[in-house]
């Protein structure tokens, strides 16, 4: 057996092929499951005891000595046949182009950061929505005109496509108790003819925050963070008195012209300012309607649309370049978020 093993060490340092095919023959024939060296591995129990030692150290290096030959041969085998079909292995790869997120998710992402850091949790709902949720539950009587705010595409009588995510918000109280931070992020649909600055289906952040002594100042103090954190630590806002069925009393929120800085031009048509959304102090019906003391506790909201938020912080002019999918256009918004 010694004799064997000193033939086939012989044989391995020997061996040289640059052919993947003749260095896997050769593999098979001396350590496949048929393989010589794998015959001599099971004869080894055979071995005298005397003789194991040194039987044992010679046939170990053989292995250890024809698996590296061949690994080695593998190696250059393949370097020969890329060079043999033109490739240099030793080429740097060519630059791998990432994707970019859509400038919607994005300005969204970012939404949700900034209200993360001061404690707003995530939630969603569905879009298919029943009127309870939409409407009701939100201090939209039945054939009250304020459902006309927002033309709706009906399923049926009882079930819409959801026109704002406030309806998330109804489901989040229903759910759970006082203290309640969280923003509703998502789609929404509205029978509107598509234009420049009007979708049929847009996007929203909803934000709801309801606790013992929750007031308007807080409401305020909570915006102008959110508005500096998003346009600049310059940024100042302003409140117009509104309406909404389920705000009392209600706002619309403007922030000051990036453009111009308050000062006047014409994409804030001169007046300084810019309309980014709607709050107020959740009315007391909507509270009760979830199942929330109304004498224990208090809240605000605001929702606003994440495509007038981005079209404001990227100047972009129609709301239908985010639909289009237009490359030339979604290339410009390449960044970590
Ligand atoms: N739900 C309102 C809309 O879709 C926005 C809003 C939310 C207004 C919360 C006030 C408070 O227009």
């Amino acid at each position: 057996m010694l004799v064997k093993v000193e033939e086939l060490s012989k044989e391995v340092a020997g061996f040289n092929s640059s052919v993947a095919e003749e260095v896997e023959q050769f593999r098979i024939r001396l350590l496949g499951k048929k393989g010589e060296i794998t015959a001599l591995l099971k004869e080894f129990r055979n071995v005298p005891v005397e003789q194991k030692k040194e039987f044992g150290q010679k046939i170990n290096i053989l292995k250890n000595a024809a698996l590296e030959k061949i690994e080695a041969l593998k190696i250059k085998a393949e370097e020969t046949s890329a060079a043999n079909h033109g490739l240099d292995l030793s080429m740097p790869a060519s630059p791998f182009e990432l994707g970019g997120r859509h400038p919607l998710s994005v300005v969204r992402n970012e939404i949700i950061s900034i209200f993360n850091r001061i404690g707003f949790a995530v939630s969603e709902g569905p879009e298919i929505e029943d009127d309870w949720h939409n409407f009701t539950a939100l201090n939209f009587p039945e054939e009250h005109p304020a459902r006309d705010m927002q033309d709706t595409f009906f399923i049926d009588p009882e079930t819409a496509l959801r026109t704002h995510t406030s309806s998330v918000q109804v489901r989040v109280m229903e759910n759970s108790t006082p203290p309640i931070r969280t923003i509703s992020p998502g789609r929404l649909f509205r029978n509107e003819a598509i234009s420049a600055r009007a979708h049929c289906i847009f996007h929203q952040v909803e934000g709801l925050y309801i606790d013992k002594d929750v007031s308007f100042s807080d409401l305020k103090q909570t915006l102008l963070y959110f508005a500096k954190e998003m346009f600049g630590e310059k940024t100042k806002i302003r409140l117009r008195p509104s309406y909404f069925p389920f705000t009392e009393p209600s706002a619309e929120v403007d922030v000051s012209c990036q453009l111009c800085n308050g000062k006047g031009c014409n994409v804030c048509k001169h007046t300084g300012f810019l309309e980014i959304m709607g709050c107020g102090m959740v009315d007391p019906n909507v509270l009760e309607n979830a199942g929330i003391d109304s004498k224990v506790y208090s809240g605000f909201a605001f929702g606003m649309g994440i495509e007038r938020i981005t079209m404001l912080k990227y100047q972009v002019n129609d709301l239908r370049h985010f639909f289009e999918n237009d490359l030339r256009f979604l290339k410009q918004f390449k960044t970590a978020y």
